[in-house]
């Protein structure tokens, strides 16, 4: 796997690729840290596309004034030898000043969808995404590009921005969610959870479990609003400290729904459990006859 941390390498690193014939190229965009649901996003690449390029780039315009960017985990020797392991053919690892040259002052911003949730808790953090991901679509000009279903709100502002913008390469139906990977006792494997302590982290067992009874609840016909007080409830019964949204959405813009309609539908959580917040998200569907 060649690793390229410039723009120049990257380019000849790419057209390389293209050369060896007429294969898809797949990107698959991450901060590092690794872990399965990463690996996993890899591996769906390999089976959608020919060669798969991975990023890895701890993006400082899409954490906040108050979120420590120096504390963000950073591997970058064990997470090549993961993505080499995997069949990843090159690594795009750019460092700040290749990304963000002296003098950049371009910002993405997505109105709309990414104004509620965690963006209402995280002021500009999906505007550093989409300006980092619109970036790195037209460094490596991917075929196609994959993202976790588990950042769901960071997927729909991406997918807004490459319609709205017109990208060409990856087209916005090349945009590919995939489902997120869970442990074993349903907690969605995120690098954050690397942050819990050991008490804390048999506590937050409670999120998805609670969820997944709400959506069966939901999918039942439950009064919606009734059935989010009684999850964030629940939640803090299991420990959560707070709980900043417990919301049902239609899947595609975000907004906010006070019943269950035709269309697919999403039940979002945030929650806090000591320093560590955490998210997650499931499909919900309109009560079935
Ligand atoms: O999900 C992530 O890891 C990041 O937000 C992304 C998409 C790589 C942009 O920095």
């Amino acid at each position: 796997m060649q690793i390229a941390t410039t723009r120049d390498v990257l380019r000849n690193a790419v057209d390389a690729l293209r050369l060896q014939g007429a294969g898809r190229i797949a990107l698959v965009p991450t901060m590092g840290a690794l872990h399965e649901g990463h690996l996993t996003l890899v591996r769906r690449a390999q089976e959608l596309a020919d060669h798969v390029v991975a990023s890895i780039f701890v993006n400082p315009k899409q954490f906040g004034a108050n979120e420590d960017l120096s504390a963000y985990p950073r591997q970058l020797a064990a997470d090549a030898a993961m993505l080499e392991a995997e069949g990843c053919a090159l690594l795009w690892a750019p460092t700040v000043e290749e990304m963000y040259p002296q003098g950049f002052v371009t910002n993405i911003s997505v109105s709309g969808v990414s104004e509620g949730l965690c963006g209402a808790a995280r002021p500009g953090h999906f505007d550093g995404v989409a300006t980092v991901v619109c970036k790195l679509f037209n460094q490596v000009q991917p075929d196609i590009a994959l993202f976790g279903e588990k950042d769901f709100q960071q997927l729909a502002v991406i997918r807004a921005m490459a319609r709205d913008l017109d990208l060409i390469r990856p087209h916005v139906d090349a945009i590919i969610g995939v489902p997120t990977v869970r442990e074993a006792d349903g907690l969605a494997m995120s690098s954050r959870n690397r942050y819990l302590l050991p008490e804390q982290r048999t506590q937050v067992a409670a999120l998805p479990r609670a969820m997944r009874a709400a959506v069966v609840d939901l999918e039942s016909g439950a009064p919606v609003a009734d059935r989010l007080a009684t999850l964030e409830a629940d939640l803090v019964a299991a420990g959560f400290a707070s709980v900043d949204y417990a919301v049902l959405a239609d899947a595609v813009s975000l907004t906010p729904l006070s019943a269950l309609v035709a269309g697919p539908a999403r039940l979002l959580v945030a929650a806090r459990i000591g320093g560590t917040r955490l998210i997650d998200n499931m499909a919900v569907y309109p009560e079935r006859e």
